[in-house]
């Protein structure tokens, strides 16, 4: 498997693989980069700095079920709470010893920007991502914001979207159009809160508790930005959002995405996570015949059809498949589905048509796809 090609070119910034960092407590200093380099990351993307450090309300991570820790996280971590200076002394030069490219992440005005942008490119970044989580939702002082940065440096520069925008298609246009060089696709989503009930108080110090969701439970949201911008523009698109597994980066890519961040995933699972997201990928690219991450990229992106589709057959049946695990049986609201063993380990899946809305639920549950819809 070590043989297998992954490495990808985003903007002229060669990456060995397409799992990165994500601007985030893993990323937070050129320590924590260097790790996340050991860890086997294609490519680093720093904490975000701006021109004053982060005064960062504590408590500030939080599971939202702790019997569910890779459910998601909240945060209200803001940006770096280490001066721009020091950034610019010391931590990029760390992260960049590691050989890796380094991608900077700046918030958040226009001046903002102007200001640090010639600054960080002067440390020796490889490229600047610029944070687009405190500025509103109206997208055309967004487009000044990438205007300004672009018109100050010469490296590439990737803003990193908000889940909140709106017009989607019409905003990743105009991004291309201001120059920028591929977007970054999402943020978290919020405000959302979270309360510990045996204390009745939310599990973080922000204002009003409130907190910014990251994790799987957004995967669904971000793999629905990146298959909106990926649709719209031809510049790359890196996706963030959700992933914790090899698979979590194939769907971001088989909707369009070069590269992908971790963030959520790196707190939970610590900086071997990148190594063993592309150790996954690359098996799956075996398993699957796929040579290059360019050849599965966006291979999903001609299935999505604005056009509604009506099955009202029945899904099809593997019975040697089953494990008799009767997640089809609990979760099918029809009663349209019963497992029956027939002999130790061997099952009879029965479906009855008449019942069935083929409303698709058990062909989604079924962990061996002995229920499932023919493609
Ligand atoms: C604790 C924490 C701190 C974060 N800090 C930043 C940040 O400084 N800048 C930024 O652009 N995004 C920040 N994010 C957002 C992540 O980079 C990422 O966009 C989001 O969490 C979704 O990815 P994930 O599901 O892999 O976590 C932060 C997220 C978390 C959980």
């Amino acid at each position: 498997m070590n043989g297998i090609d992954v490495s990808v070119d985003i903007a002229e910034i060669q990456l060995r693989n397409p799992v990165l960092t994500a601007a985030g407590p893993a990323s937070r200093d050129g320590n924590s980069l260097r790790k996340a380099a050991e860890g086997g990351a294609g490519g680093l993307v720093a904490k975000t700095i701006s021109v004053f450090p982060a005064e960062v309300p504590r408590p500030c991570i939080s599971v939202v079920d702790r019997n569910r820790i890779n459910l998601a996280l909240l945060n209200c971590e803001t940006w770096s709470d280490i001066p721009y200076q020091e950034w610019i002394k010391s931590e990029y030069e760390i992260a960049r010893n590691t050989g890796l490219p380094v991608i900077a992440s700046v918030g958040y005005s226009a001046d903002d920007l102007k200001k640090l942008g010639p600054l960080v490119e002067k440390a020796g970044v490889d490229g600047i991502e610029f944070s687009l989580h405190y500025v509103g939702t109206d997208y055309r002082p967004i487009l000044e914001i990438a205007k300004a940065l672009r018109e100050s440096v010469e490296v590439p520069i990737f803003p990193k979207l908000s889940p909140h925008i709106l017009n989607l298609p019409e905003f990743s246009k105009e991004l291309e159009k201001a120059g920028v060089d591929g977007i970054v696709a999402v943020n978290s989503y919020g405000p959302s809160l979270h309360i510990d009930i045996e204390t009745a108080r939310p599990t973080l110090g922000g204002e009003f508790g409130y907190g910014w969701l990251s994790g799987p439970a957004i995967k669904p949201l971000a793999i629905r930005f990146v298959a909106d911008i990926a649709r719209s523009v031809r510049i790359p698109v890196i996706g963030c959002g959700g992933v914790l597994k090899g698979t979590d980066a194939i769907e971001h890519i088989m909707v369009g995405a070069s590269a992908v961040q971790i963030c959520t995933g790196a707190i939970l699972k610590g900086p071997r996570i990148y190594g063993d997201v592309t150790t996954e990928i690359k098996k799956f690219m075996v398993d699957h015949d796929y040579n290059s991450i360019e050849d599965m990229r966006g291979k999903s992106l001609k299935y999505l059809k604005k056009e509604s589709t009506i099955k009202t057959n029945p899904p099809l049946t593997k019975e040697e498949l089953c494990i008799g695990c009767h997640l089809c049986e609990r979760s099918c609201v029809y009663d349209a589905i019963r497992i029956e063993e027939v002999e130790p380990k061997k099952f009879n899946v029965l479906l009855e048509k008449g019942k069935c809305y083929s409303c698709g639920m058990c062909t989604t549950v079924c962990p061996t796809r002995a229920v499932l819809y023919k493609s």
